[in-house]
């Protein structure tokens, strides 16, 4: 455990190590609790450090065996231990040779960061600072060596052994043990480091780069799950095909290899050659994965191969600029997922998780800039904001810059940063360079935290045929950020009018918007367009083409001429999702007033009519999917009572189920599975459209829609429609609920990843009883608070998809959190904070609730001896 954590690292404090790492050789005899390490480190001073300084090597839970410098044992008095790392006193002004030998106990490592070992397979994961946990090192990224890597270990118990880069022997030992060596030709920084050692079986498959190098690609998993990797594989092969053509990346090694393995803390890893993944987003069948659990597949497998350009080719020069690595690699994979499917509706999911996420971050007290200036624990900092809001960030200098500038900043920056540690200034410079424009103004959306709000007022002249915008931009403050400066905005735009799309647009100056661009510089400005036709309604930020909110007066008649006819989807859905808004805000007041709900018959018949013209089945399901009780509650902001926004999204979707409940069944009916399952997107658009109408009619008309999920829950021939049908049961409390669950909790008992949508479903039953359900499926012989995604199946869908029930009044709910942290701690910090970071929306709560939940955060602040993984998390919190 660090003793510093109070101690922010700062990046204004940056500057380059004493010392360089250049070559790493390291030989690993794998053993369950007594692995060996021996590591000789080439070294020498780095001319850009202090001459004559003592080298630091940081370590964590190590202990040393020997130490020899250039061969010859270093006295006991030339360096000294502590527990966060090895000091040599005064090593050489030279190139010199440093071997330590170290022991670990993989099987003691709950913290799942360095060497542990997940059902028996030995596994490393170094991201950010794992890698002191295997060898005393100097573990921060700007410090790259070529690595040769030796794994030893018994036969049997590991039969496969795997390493960075290229394999280059292997053979077999005295007393059944065996061998493998690995060579990285590729300089990389210590946290890209990773070996596996295991039973494991392997699909494989072959990939000819367009240079025409051979590359042998291998997916290992438990043995026996084979051909649920399948997907995967395939995944990988059209990642490497389209990095090519997009971006013109080309694969670098001759083997590429991904391991699945059941107990990791985050998505995947993108270690060079060697890509480690939660096998949640490996392995799929259609019987046992959902049409999304094979687009996240898709999406990570792309996502950790296309860092081996952004992210291991280029690397960061320290952990603030993680957002160069992450937010430009989400960029590139959602771009890759929206060629692949459908662009519009991946643009809708994605808008929807950055505004879940993303925005409900920025608007609490763990706020902080895409690149943060400051941190404490930086595993806090694999956010929402880092990795979502950075690759907006990307979007929007690819709109302001166009297809073709944004092309040659990216050549230029993949060609001049190669090899390189490099910064967000580094980056950017190229893009400066490449469009000849000053980026500073731009390169506040790094610096500044917080979700601007753009304001829009319109005026129509109707003699003069012009309409006037008035934009107004404001950023909140944020902690430790009060003054905020404007920021460039693009606002992309068009004017629908009752004769359809006004173009091209003109403004009374007479030039043409190009690509209906409008970019807000200044805390306010305006754009007069001319030749606009009366009765015409301007649709703004069309493919949300800002990360920001945009405030804009529309009157339901205008919402629903956008919804109709506005020539941008995503608009179009956004029309539909602000009308289903107005509808829900009204209804909490009402409630909130003990007074009953009124809705509009007129919005009911707008969903109505887009099913009766539906050809884009997925973009129909995403309109289907009302705002959630979270966006609600953001978009109130404050003294959110979770209860009241429960209760007005219920009426809403009962309302609208009852008023197009014909509608509903006929397309249910007419959606009907042909044919075998196929994950494709479109068969996905349908069955998603089919679940959406089914859960709509459920709502409005329960003793219609039971039925109908009960039958569709027992013929199921994939996880998609059985999964579907039990979640709409799921909502109605009655025996065909319960009957159901125990269907499934028997039928998927041997497979953990399907259970895990199980609990899922039932801690997001919005009912009082869910709780004790909750604690009672804590003891389910096939829960483990140990293994991060049954945790977050269970206790994270209950702290993060239940709001009711999470913010209970009586804070039962709270207070079951904060004891599953604290008892979480000890054992795996990372998760234990990944879990707290469910109270970052406190203080929006009515007062009630916000008194409880301090109590709740204040009692785990109290605890001696908290990890800054924890520690960080509730001292912001309450800050
Ligand atoms: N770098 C991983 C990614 O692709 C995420 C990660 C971070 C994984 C830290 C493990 C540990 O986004
Ligand atoms: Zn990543």
């Amino acid at each position: 455990m660090r003793t510093d954590a109070a101690t922010p690292v700062r990046l204004e404090d940056y500057r380059p190590t004493d010392y360089l790492i250049d070559t790493v050789s390291l030989d690993v005899r794998l053993h369950a609790t007594a692995t060996v390490v021996r590591a000789e480190l080439g070294i020498r001073p780095n001319p850009a450090g202090v001459a004559g300084a003592a080298l630091r090597l940081d370590g964590d839970e190590l202990e040393l065996l020997s130490i020899t410098l250039d061969g010859l044992p270093l006295a006991p008095t030339a360096y000294e231990i502590s527990a966060t790392g090895l000091t040599v006193l005064s090593p050489p002004q030279r190139p010199f040779r440093l071997t330590m030998e170290t022991r670990i106990n993989p099987t003691a490592n709950t913290k799942l960061m360095g060497l542990y070992r997940s059902s028996g397979v030995y596994c490393t994961q170094c991201e950010a600072e794992g890698f002191r946990r295997i060898t005393y090192f100097l573990d921060r990224p700007d410090v790259m060596a070529v690595y040769t890597t030796r794994i030893e270990a018994d036969a049997a118990e590991a039969p496969v052994l795997l390493g960075n880069g290229d394999p280059v022997e292997s053979g077999t030992l005295p007393n059944g043990r065996h061998f493998a060596v690995w060579r990285d030709p590729h300089p990389k920084p210590c946290y890209l480091f990773a070996l596996v050692g295991g039973k494991l079986g392997r699909i494989g498959g072959e990939f000819t780069t367009m240079s025409g190098r051979k590359v042998e690609l291998g997916i290992y998993v438990e043995p026996g799950k084979e051909a649920r990797a399948g997907y995967a594989l395939d995944a990988l092969i059209r990642s490497m095909r389209w990095d090519e053509t997009a971006f013109g990346c080309e694969y670098d090694l001759d083997v590429f290899n991904i391991v699945a393995v059941s107990d990791f803390n985050m998505g995947a890893m993108e270690n060079k050659g060697l890509n480690i993944f939660n096998d949640k987003y490996v392995l799929a069948s259609p019987e046992t994965a959902t049409d999304a659990d094979y687009a996240a597949i898709e999406a990570i497998i792309a996502h950790e191969y296309f860092h081996n350009w952004t992210g291991n080719r280029i690397t960061c020069r320290d952990w603030f600029q993680l957002c160069l690595k992450e937010g430009l690699t989400v960029f590139r994979d959602q771009e890759f997922s929206s060629d692949e499917r459908s662009r519009p509706v991946k643009r809708i999911a994605d808008v929807r998780t950055l505004r879940a996420q993303q925005f409900a971050e920025d608007s609490g007290p763990l706020a902080h800039p895409v690149r943060p200036s400051a941190y404490r624990e930086i595993n806090n900092f694999y956010t929402a904001t880092v990795y979502e809001k950075g690759a907006e960030v990307i979007r929007m200098l690819k709109a302001l810059l166009g297809a073709t500038t944004f092309k040659a900043g990216m050549d230029l920056y993949l060609q001049r940063c190669d090899g390189a540690a490099a910064t967000i200034e580094d980056f950017l410079a190229c893009f400066a360079q490449a469009s000849g424009r000053d980026l500073s103004q731009f390169s506040l959306w790094y610096r500044q935290a917080g979700t601007p709000s753009v304001a829009v007022r319109t005026a129509y002249d109707a003699a003069a045929r012009t309409l006037r915008l008035d934009f107004a931009q404001s950023t909140p403050p944020t902690p430790g950020q009060n003054d905020k400066e404007p920021v460039v905005i693009p606002i992309r735009l068009g004017v629908v009018s009752p004769q359809g799309e006004v173009s091209p647009l003109r403004t009374v100056t007479g030039e043409t918007l190009d690509d209906g661009l409008f970019v807000l510089e200044r805390t306010a400005d305006s754009l007069t367009l001319a030749d606009i036709p009366p009765h015409s309604v301007p649709s703004l930020l069309r493919g949300f083409s800002a990360p920001v909110r945009l405030e804009q007066e529309l009157q339901p008649e205008d919402l629903l001429t956008l919804f109709s006819r506005d020539a941008d989807p995503f608009n179009r859905w956004q029309a539909a999702q602000r009308y289903a808004m107005r509808l829900m805000v009204r209804a909490v007041e009402a409630l909130r007033s003990q007074s009953a709900p009124v809705f509009d018959v007129a919005f009911a018949q707008a969903l109505g009519e887009l099913l009766l013209g539906v050809d884009d089945h997925a973009f129909a399901a995403q309109v289907m999917a009302l705002p959630s009780e979270a966006d609600v509650a953001r978009e109130l902001g404050r003294d959110i009572d979770p209860d009241a926004v429960l209760h007005a999204r219920k009426a809403l979707r009962a309302f609208v189920g009852s008023q197009i409940g014909d509608t509903l069944a006929a397309t249910y009916e007419r959606l009907a599975n042909k044919g075998p399952y196929s994950p494709d997107a479109a068969s996905a658009g349908r069955r998603a459209l089919r679940n959406a109408t089914l859960d709509l009619l459920a709502a409005g008309d329960p003793a219609r829609g039971i039925p109908l999920a009960q039958a569709q829950f027992a013929a199921a021939d994939n996880m998609t429609d059985q999964i579907g049908a039990l979640a709409i049961l799921a909502q109605h409390p009655g025996d065909a609920r319960e009957d159901a669950l125990e269907a499934f909790g028997a039928r998927f008992a041997g497979d953990p990843l399907v259970l895990d949508k199980w609990f899922g479903l039932q801690a997001a039953i919005p009912e009082a009883a869910t709780l004790d359900r909750v604690r009672r499926l804590m003891s389910h012989p096939a829960f483990s608070l140990a293994n991060p995604n049954r945790a977050r199946a269970l206790v994270g869908a209950f702290a993060m998809a239940n709001m009711s029930q999470f913010h209970r009044a009586d804070g039962a709910g709270y207070a079951f959190l904060a004891d599953i942290v604290l008892q979480l701690d000890g054992a795996n910090p990372q998760l234990a904070a990944r879990l707290l970071g469910a109270f970052r929306t406190w203080r929006s709560l009515e007062h009630t609730r916000r008194a409880k939940a301090e109590t709740e955060l204040r009692r785990i602040a109290a605890r001696p001896d908290l990890s800054p993984d924890v520690s960080d998390i509730v001292t912001r919190s309450l800050a």
